[in-house]
């Protein structure tokens, strides 16, 4: 049985109304968020919804396979098409059928199958690997990214016109720190659940002033780490010990906690929590351990920034280098330097290969 998309925010409300729209269009649609939001879920209920719920639901995750692999499970393929294809397999293409094919991680499919997708989606047709025979297929697809495409399309990783073809209906999910009001029945829907799954263990619900704190947590992992902190409070029944564990590292965290005023509201942080995230990042910079007569003369915004700049500057060109197997050129055209420059700050950022 498919989870039931649980929410009472406004964002949450628009998207279930926007489900219900589209179910029975089958037009295309995009589902975007960061990891742990619902995703799949809202896949689930936008099927769950239309005539095709009778059909398969197929679902495909383009980040967990090889290229190779990911092609033959897609369009399936011919007995001896290649090594190991002992028989003949039909891909998830035909087994979705008249259903939907869930297209999981778009954003990692590599380019080359990305051209054929695009192919197949709009002549609606395909070949088996190994085969001539031409197959029909009427699938409705929907695809879901934690990657921002947009930015995916500036570097040339994600085809523009399969972004268009994918992206005809776009259902934005937001990060359950930006509607902190699905929390409670959030956390009263996993209670339930798990107190049928786990009879025996009886962790206790939320108090006002815990139920406050779960609510001001930014939780990184969404509704995902929401729920493991549930299941978890059914075996250990201690709060205590789930806000102890609760990471309060994480770079969402850290964002988070520098847009948010700490002084306007409650907040799962104090101040001092607070101003920890500004002094983390710049302590990188500059020495907060001296006098502050010291620590003055030290604080020069032109300096700090020329700082902040270079190690930027540096991770990125390494990232980059390193996406690219060292190839100086095409890191070169993807970061829109000179290759002279690439060089020159390669050796200033004491940027270089790793030794084989
Ligand atoms: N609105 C919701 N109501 C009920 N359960 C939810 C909701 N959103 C997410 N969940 C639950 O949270 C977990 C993560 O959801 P899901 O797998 O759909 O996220 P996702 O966005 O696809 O994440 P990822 O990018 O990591 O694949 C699942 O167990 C799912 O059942
Ligand atoms: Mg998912």
């Amino acid at each position: 049985m498919s989870t039931p998309l649980i929410g009472v925010s406004k964002s949450i409300l628009k998207i279930k109304e926007l489900i219900k729209h589209v179910a029975n269009t089958c037009l295309n649609v995009l589902i975007t968020g960061e990891t742990g939001v619902g995703k799949e879920v809202v896949a689930q209920s936008l099927y769950s919804e239309s005539a095709r719920s009778s059909k398969n639901f197929v679902k495909i995750n383009c980040a967990a396979l090889p290229e190779t692999l990911l092609e033959s499970e897609l369009y399936g393929y011919e007995k001896g098409a290649f090594t190991g294809a002992h028989k003949k397999r039909p891909g998830k293409f035909l087994t979705a059928d008249k259903g939907v094919l869930f297209l999981d991680e778009i954003g990692d499919m590599p380019l080359a199958l990305q051209s054929k997708m695009l192919h197949v989606l709009q002549s609606g047709e395909f070949s088996p690997l190994g085969s001539d025979q031409e197959f029909k297929t009427d699938v409705w697809v929907i695809a879901a990214t934690n990657h921002n495409l947009e930015e995916s399309m500036a570097k040339k990783t994600f085809r523009e016109d399969l972004f268009y073809r994918l992206n005809i209906i776009k259902i934005e999910i937001p990060p359950l720190r930006k509607r902190k009001e699905d929390i409670p029945p959030l956390i009263e829907y996993y209670f339930r659940l798990y107190k049928s799954e786990y009879p025996d263990n009886q962790g206790s619900r939320p108090d006002s002033d815990v139920l406050a704190k779960l609510c001001n947590y930014p939780w990184p992992g969404n509704v995902r780490q929401l729920q493991n902190c549930i299941k978890k409070q059914m075996i250990l029944n201690s709060w205590e010990k789930i806000f102890e564990e609760l990471p309060k590292e994480h770079p969402k965290i850290a964002s988070h906690l520098l847009n948010e005023n700490p002084q306007n509201g409650s907040s799962y942080y104090t101040n001092n929590d607070f101003s920890n995230a500004r002094t983390r990042i710049i302590s990188e910079f500059v020495d907060l351990s001296t006098s502050s007569d010291k620590l003055f003369e030290d604080i020069s915004l032109k300096k700090i920034k020329k700082l902040a700049s270079d190690k930027v500057e540096k991770e990125v060109i390494a990232f980059v280098l390193e996406k690219v197997g060292w190839n100086r050129s095409r890191a070169s055209k993807i970061l829109k330097i000179s290759y002279k420059t690439l060089l020159y700050k390669m050796n200033e950022f004491e940027v270089h290969p790793p030794v084989k």
